[in-house]
């Protein structure tokens, strides 16, 4: 193998230069998807990949797609990447290290002259956050085969606009279907969001799989009524009740120690007024555990409790599963040439499974795919100070242009280059 480094520098500039598109004061990046934000750094992106001599496609969920062509157009591309949305208050490095290092590496490629037997391809996928859209990674879902895209592009961000009107809106509506897009293989680098690298202080994570995860919107619906006139014992307090599932929920991920994680993220009150006993509440539940039976047993925990509810506060609750992710074992080819990769390469490595969802555990449905994590600063993501170093993100980068160069050779040898 041709030993091709990657430059730090270089994506470090990259990720500092598209950190500013929607940065905040704490040093961090408010990029929702499908925002003017999110257009900015799609445009940046495609004309980077385009400077590159890339062919940029877009599907019609917004995905692009930079290829790069090898020696034989009818192999379908090795793709690498991650996405560009962020969080509300979301770090520099989440999803952002996954495209820019497939970028670095593709233009690694291009500097070099190096010409790979399959294509290569850099990915930005739509809405991998689920922060503005529910659920995550709603556009690897849908070129997954997982969701219908009309039920994609209908889905409502909380101020009543459908996705499919914000993807329009930006211009990022392209002419290829979703899913159309046959790929080789797919290796994404991502950030650990998680403290177990730093911890061990191992240089690369090679990732097995991606625990299971569900999501639910709950609405508890009791009485609007006078704050300073109803008694207490004649109340039907929708946030009471809701504070009481928040904790039950809390309650139930620690009775799983240690895997277990519940989350209530997102939770509104009506009518919002001061001297009003709420009367609505909507919440999001979060579960996560590598087991699909333990999170049915949190589940059925979280109806008892909403059983209890009801019957202490006279309030409805309505809970409803809107996202079911099962626990995806990634390909062990992938895993493999990870692994390589990270040894040829001299990094120290740990097996993992991933915490956090990720595109790559939709597309390891429809093609091989494994991913590669290096630590960040005190296990912290979704927060503006998630931070990873100039040299971790390197690592992961120079991990993923070995493991796609290592892959390719696997695909030149099985094809009989
Ligand atoms: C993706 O950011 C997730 O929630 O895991
Ligand atoms: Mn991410
Ligand atoms: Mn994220």
């Amino acid at each position: 193998m041709k030993n091709l480094a990657i430059d730090p520098e270089r994506l470090w500039d990259d990720l500092m230069q598209t950190a500013r598109i929607g940065a905040t004061p704490k040093g961090g990046i408010c990029r929702l998807t499908l925002t003017d934000l999110d257009r900015q750094v799609r445009d940046w992106f495609k004309s980077a990949a385009e400077g590159l001599g890339c062919t940029v496609t877009v599907d019609d969920m917004g995905t692009i797609f930079a290829r790069r062509p090898g020696q034989r157009a009818d192999i379908p591309p090795i793709a690498m990447g991650s996405h560009l949305d962020t969080q509300p208050t979301g770090g520099k490095f989440d999803g952002a290290l996954g495209v820019l290092a497939a970028l670095e590496a593709l233009r690694t490629l291009h500097r070099a002259g190096y010409e790979t037997f399959a294509p290569i391809e850099v990915i930005n996928w739509t809405n991998e956050e689920g922060s503005r859209f529910t659920p995550a990674m709603i556009a690897s879902g849908v070129f997954a085969g997982v969701f219908e895209r009309d039920w994609a592009c209908a889905r409502l961000d909380r101020s009543g606009e459908t996705f499919g009107a914000a993807l329009e809106k930006i211009g990022y509506r392209g002419p290829e279907k979703c899913g159309d897009h046959k790929l080789s293989a797919f290796f994404e680098v991502h950030i650990e969001q998680g403290p177990y690298l730093e911890a061990e202080a191992k240089e690369i994570g090679v990732v097995t799989g991606v625990q299971a995860m569900r999501w639910y919107e709950v609405t508890v619906t009791g009485q609007d009524t006078h704050a300073g006139t109803t008694p207490m014992p004649r109340r039907h307090d929708a946030l009471l009740a809701a504070a009481k599932l928040v904790e039950a929920v809390n309650a139930s991920a620690r009775s799983h120690a240690p895997y277990a994680v519940g989350t209530v993220g997102l939770l509104e009150v009506k009518p919002g007024s001061p001297n009003v006993v709420p009367g609505e509440v909507f919440f999001t539940i979060d579960m996560r555990h590598p087991e699909a039976a333990v999170l049915d047993t949190m589940e059925q925990e979280i109806a008892v409790a909403a059983s209890l509810v009801r019957n202490q506060l006279g309030v409805e609750v309505s809970i409803k599963n809107i996202w079911t992710q099962p626990a995806v074992q990634f390909d062990p080819g992938c895993i493999a040439a990870v692994r390589t990769a990270a040894k040829v390469s001299g990094f120290s490595t740990r097996d993992m499974i991933s915490g956090a969802g990720h595109d790559a555990a939709y597309v390891s449905r429809v093609a091989p795919a494994a991913m590669i994590f290096v630590p960040c600063k005190n296990g912290i993501s979704h927060n503006e100070a998630e931070y990873s170093s100039k040299e971790q993100c390197a690592a992961g980068a120079q991990v993923l242009l070995q493991a796609v160069l290592d892959y390719d050779r696997q695909l030149a040898e099985r094809y009989g280059k």
